[in-house]
């Protein structure tokens, strides 16, 4: 059974860009609001509900995170950069998990995943407390043996495929040649003792072919959610796409 993280970011996408400059992100005339999506999701059957509070708070906004840490059933996983700003915000929320992401283009590998291999210690320094404090933490990286390598020596008991690349290639000739990069890179991660989870660009087409991949735990999911909730509304949106992942 693969589990399912609702990424709910770009509800808070939408919501910004009539009220960027309310002074609160909920409540009065201010919708949509990402933590109904979230409630919404998890009564569809949500195993985890993901927010990326970035830097520049281009959609979500750490009320938002909090509100969210008070409301939810499930999982809340907790993307963010590897920074100390971050490190001590997310020590103080305590979320079930954090991923690590890249946000800066220093800290972007060729493919967009984040550069562990290359910056060891900086991500050994957010990994070891959030471990110490319980949380668990998950490295979202390019399906390349080199970063996967090092996310075992950094001991993140987690990493996340980024499968950008293949969902950018689905519709031509480079696809096989993702996929195939995909299943190499699940198949060395689990060898390795890592746990696997995958997500980026995941839709209700190619779900057909990713749900195949070796050691897959659980994907996490956003764009292609909330789009299709615009037409089916979320909880229909959320069955179907799990009715997809485990046929
Ligand atoms: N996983 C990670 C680490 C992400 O940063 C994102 C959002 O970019 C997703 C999964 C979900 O991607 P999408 O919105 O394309 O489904």
């Amino acid at each position: 059974m693969i589990l399912l993280g609702v990424n709910i970011d770009h509800c808070a996408t939408v919501r910004q860009a009539r009220y960027r400059a309310a002074n609160t992100p909920a409540g009065g005339a201010v919708e949509p609001d990402p933590v109904l999506f979230a409630q919404l999701a998890e009564r569809a059957g949500a195993d985890g509900i993901t927010v990326h509070l970035r830097e520049d708070r281009r959609h979500i906004q750490e009320r938002d995170v909090w509100r969210l840490r008070e409301s939810i059933a499930t999982r809340l996983n907790l993307e963010m950069a590897c920074t100390p700003e971050m490190l001590a915000f997310a020590l103080r929320l305590r979320p079930e998990a954090v991923c690590l992401v890249p946000e800066s283009r220093q800290e972007i590998t060729t493919e967009g995943g984040l550069e562990v291999a290359g910056a060891l210690d900086r991500v050994r320094a957010c990994v070891e407390p959030l471990a110490a404090a319980g949380i668990e933490v998950s490295l979202f990286i390019d399906p390349d043996e080199r970063q996967i390598t090092a996310a075992a020596k950094v001991a993140a008991p987690w990493v996340e495929l980024h499968t950008g690349a293949y969902a950018h290639a689905f519709h031509g000739p480079g696809r096989q040649r993702e996929f195939q990069r995909l299943r190499l890179g699940a198949a060395a991660a689990h060898a390795l003792g890592l746990r696997v989870n995958a997500g980026h660009g995941i839709n209700y087409v190619n779900i057909h072919e990713l749900r195949t991949l070796p050691h897959l735990q659980e994907l996490n999911i956003g764009h292609s959610l909330i789009s299709r909730a615009l037409f089916t509304g979320v909880e229909e949106a959320v069955s179907e796409m799990r009715r997809r992942m485990n046929p």
